[in-house]
């Protein structure tokens, strides 16, 4: 009974202290998922450093994290590949990775538990394969837009280099992802969305076939697929646009501090940054949802006869894209790696900021082995700046002596070996 009421008293102060914002995961486990047979880890709030070499399974913890926020991995091109190779099949159940998370929140706390199962029927271990997911809220089945939301984390890793270098569709899935964290009707747009692009393709091409065989078109049924398309579509343009405007603004002061050209003294740096919204046709400043449907509306139009011959929908967020522009210049063509990776930095510490305004909650920020890749200039900036942040910071590395000085670093720090798929508090 002592225990039981210490044990709430200890978490009511712990929730009055951290007030406003209060995010973290206290426990995390893990049963066969990917090289963690078995892990049952209590984390605490500030900053938590995971030590390791290669290929210990450091990521993974990350991993485990970003999956119970947004049900899926940062990495994996299937859920298959997450089902550690050594899990067997049991009682002719399939064989299968949990990894469950208690979070406290400001809401209260919420445990959060996903099952992948290993598909039977699928190709050998090891290789893509479909593979199947539960999941639970609160000890309740619910569908993966259930949970989404409820946990949010902001995730650091050296990948995020691609965001600038890499193909639009991968800016598509930050900005989607991001969104998605922060607005429920974006994830149900975004999914319709998805489903009716793919339905209009495939009657587009279907019309292209009669036109072919000299039989013309379903004007109304086009018509139907237009209104659908608009509907979903001018939402997520509207939002992508706001997204990408409260980022720039968070994001150009940020870079100003991180290229070192700004000092405290003043107040508005201009580095020239900006992130710039690239939809796949003119808004002529259309901001409201109406205005963009409208626009939307008129190009589906100017676009039909193209659409009709080539099979495909030629407009819309799924062709929308956003660049990085320094001094009016595109970094991913012009920019140095340096350039290109401080560019990537300041958009996702913005991120942490837009996410803590969206929610009143300030995300678990989750580094990636990030810090190797930094001047000590910017090391110690990130360092500062995240702390100052969130109420949990994960971070993992190669190496401590990226840290400093070890003896003040154990009093900052929580600090964690990692070794084949173990974790050890030193
Ligand atoms: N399904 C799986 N079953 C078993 N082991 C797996 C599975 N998937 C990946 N692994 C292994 O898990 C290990 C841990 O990978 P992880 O990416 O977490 O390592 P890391 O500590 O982050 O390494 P690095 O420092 O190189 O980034 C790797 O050895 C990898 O081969
Ligand atoms: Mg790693």
């Amino acid at each position: 009974m002592y225990y039981k009421l210490r044990g709430v008293l200890v978490k009511e102060i712990r929730r009055l202290w951290y007030n406003f914002g209060l995010m973290y995961c206290q426990r995390l486990t893990l049963k066969d998922f990917r090289n963690y047979r078995r892990l049952d880890l209590s984390l605490s709030p500030g900053l938590t450093i995971f030590q390791g070499e290669n290929a210990s399974g450091k990521t993974t913890l990350l991993e485990a994290l970003y999956l119970l926020a947004t049900t899926k991995s940062p990495r994996a091109g299937s859920d298959q590949e997450l089902v550690s190779f050594e899990a067997e099949a049991e009682f002719g159940a399939p064989a299968f990775a949990r990894l469950a998370g208690t979070v406290e929140r400001q809401d209260g706390e919420i445990e959060a538990e996903i099952l992948v199962l290993r598909d039977q029927t699928g190709p050998e271990v090891g290789q893509a394969g479909t593979a199947r997911k539960r999941i639970k809220v609160n000890g309740t089945p619910r569908r993966s837009i259930d949970l989404i939301g409820k946990i949010n984390v902001v995730l650091f890793s050296p990948e995020d280099l691609d965001l600038i270098i890499g193909s639009p569709s991968l800016r598509r899935r930050y900005l989607d992802s991001t969104l998605s964290q922060v607005d429920h009707r974006y994830l149900r747009h975004w999914q319709d969305y998805a489903k009716v692009v793919a339905q209009r393709n495939g009657f587009l091409r279907n019309v292209r076939e009669r036109q072919g065989r000299g039989r013309v078109t379903g004007r109304d049924e086009m018509s139907i697929w237009n209104v659908e398309l608009v509907k979903n579509g001018a939402y997520l343009i509207k939002r992508r646009q706001e997204a990408l405007q409260n980022l720039n603004n968070l994001a150009a002061s940020l870079h100003g501090q991180l290229t070192g050209l700004v000092s405290a003294l003043i107040p508005e740096p201009n580095t020239g940054f900006e992130l710039v919204y690239q939809p796949s046709f003119d808004l002529q400043g259309a901001t409201d949802e109406t205005e963009i449907a409208a626009r939307f509306e008129a190009r589906l139009n100017e676009v039909r006869s193209q659409e009709l011959q080539r099979g495909v929908s030629l407009a819309g967020p799924h062709r929308d894209d956003f660049a990085f522009m320094v001094e009016d210049a595109n970094i991913s063509t012009y920019g140095s790696r340096g350039q290109q990776r401080t560019a990537v930095l300041a958009l996702k510490l913005a991120e942490v900021g837009w996410m803590h305004a969206q929610t009143g909650d300030r995300p678990i920020l989750l580094l990636d082995d990030i810090l190797s890749e930094l001047d000590a200039h910017r090391r110690q900036y990130v360092l500062d700046t995240v702390q100052a942040r969130a109420e949990q910071v994960l971070i993992t590395t190669t190496d401590l002596a990226f840290f400093g000085d070890q003896a003040t670093l154990r009093e900052l720090a929580t600090l964690y070996e990692v070794e084949f798929g173990t974790v050890k508090r030193v």
